[in-house]
């Protein structure tokens, strides 16, 4: 590579992105617009419960597209979800797919997706670009705010043994469409709204820095930071304010489109191994770790000086008497309270993980790739010191 040129990057958008209050009633427009006939409705029965698949489905209807339902989609959907929601896809001859939903049900038709199309076992396609024949079209429809799923190739699929998440990437498993409508996510429980809003936040934060960034990826990752960090504690204090869960919507798609083009980073890494070992939610054991990996991290004064960016544009420091480098320290303080204010837990305190635990965990950290992209390399030991400062909050040191 010439040292002239600091970095390379090749930027392609694969889902079309549609936003706005009410746009769920064009699903079978757009369903239409890219070729499909027969659709499966891939969603969870709290979804059907609030109405949600009734709409989309009056679409569909209205549109003149035939349709069925599968909507046994769990959190953490495994490999087990996976194949029962292929079995209806096969019944039914469906040539669409629509995952409506958290994460979960988004994940759940992607990873249905690779098993109609190219056949074998979820397991076949851990890892990026595995499958060799095309995929159906899909499009995804967030109901809640967080995960971004709706506008990557990856589906987290569960191993129901080891309780490992499989990343299973592929361009052809990206939604074609993402519709984004506001008005969906007004029925998350709070607990999910917080604990998504934060997973948002941790995507801006972590694709911000990782060694992957580009300059497009940063602008994604910047704005989904200004438009969660401005509005998720609004969304707390007045869940039925649309304008603020439309930022947060917003800003979690474009993190999640940051995502795909600059990967994650420690916090991630060292988040999944509690989730596998533990059963810790997502959101929390992000909200535990982050504001110890953002300390970590700026301790580079590169990285340090994203950070200090970061912050000055999203509003989190004015730029009077700011020394630079005061933006990592603003950020962590920022999530730390994000966390605190949403009832997040700040500590594995509560949650039976002992010291004896922390090299286990450290050494699964490790190998996690999502790790790979952290912007400061790091050893096992440097897992350990992370753990060790989130053991338990007496201390303070990770607020
Ligand atoms: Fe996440």
């Amino acid at each position: 590579m010439n040292p002239a040129i600091p970095l390379e990057f090749d930027f392609q958008p694969r889902t079309r992105i549609v936003f706005g209050g009410g746009t769920v009633e064009r699903l079978g427009e757009l369903v239409r617009h890219n070729g499909g006939t027969r659709v499966l409705l891939v969603t969870d029965p709290g979804i059907v419960a609030a109405g949600h698949s009734a709409r989309a489905e009056k679409s569909l209807t209205a549109a003149g597209l035939e349709f069925t339902h599968f909507d046994r989609v769990v959190e953490n959907p495994t490999t087990e979800v996976v194949e029962d929601c292929v079995d209806t896809a096969r019944r039914e001859k469906i040539d669409f797919l629509v995952g409506l939903g958290g994460g979960s049900s988004m994940d759940a038709a992607k990873g249905c997706n690779f098993l109609l199309t190219n056949g074998g076992r979820m397991e076949d396609y851990w890892g990026v670009g595995k499958a060799t024949k095309p995929m159906l079209p899909l499009i995804a429809i967030p109901t809640t705010a967080g995960t971004g799923s709706e506008c990557q190739s990856f589906a987290l699929i569960t191993h129901p043994k080891t309780h490992v998440k499989m990343a299973c990437g592929d361009v052809k498993a990206a939604a074609r469409v993402a519709i984004l409508d506001p008005e969906l996510t007004l029925t998350q429980p709070a607990a999910v709204a917080a604990a998504t809003g934060m997973d948002a936040l941790s995507h801006a934060v972590e694709t911000a820095v990782t060694t992957r960034r580009s300059p497009v990826s940063s602008m994604l990752s910047r704005e989904a930071f200004r438009l969660c960090s401005r509005s998720l504690r609004r969304v707390l204090d007045e869940p039925g304010n649309v304008a603020a869960r439309a930022d947060v919507l917003l800003g979690a798609a474009l993190a999640g489109l940051a995502i795909e083009n600059s990967m994650l980073g420690a916090a991630h890494a060292t988040a999944n191994p509690l989730t596998a070992r533990f059963g810790i939610v997502h959101g929390h054991a992000i909200g535990i770790m982050l504001p110890a990996v953002v300390r970590f991290n700026a301790r580079s004064p590169e990285v340090a000086a994203i950070y200090h960016q970061l912050a000055l544009q999203s509003g989190l420091l004015d730029d009077c008497g700011s020394n630079g480098s005061a933006g990592g320290e603003q950020i962590a303080r920022f999530l730390s309270a994000y966390r605190k204010k949403a009832g997040l837990p700040g500590s594995l305190s509560g949650f039976n993980v002992t010291q004896g635990d922390l090299e286990e965990l450290a050494t699964d950290a490790s190998k996690q790739w999502t790790g790979s992209f952290n912007p400061r390399p790091l050893a096992v030991s440097d897992f350990i010191s992370l753990y060790r400062t989130v053991l338990d909050n007496g201390n303070g040191a990770n607020e």
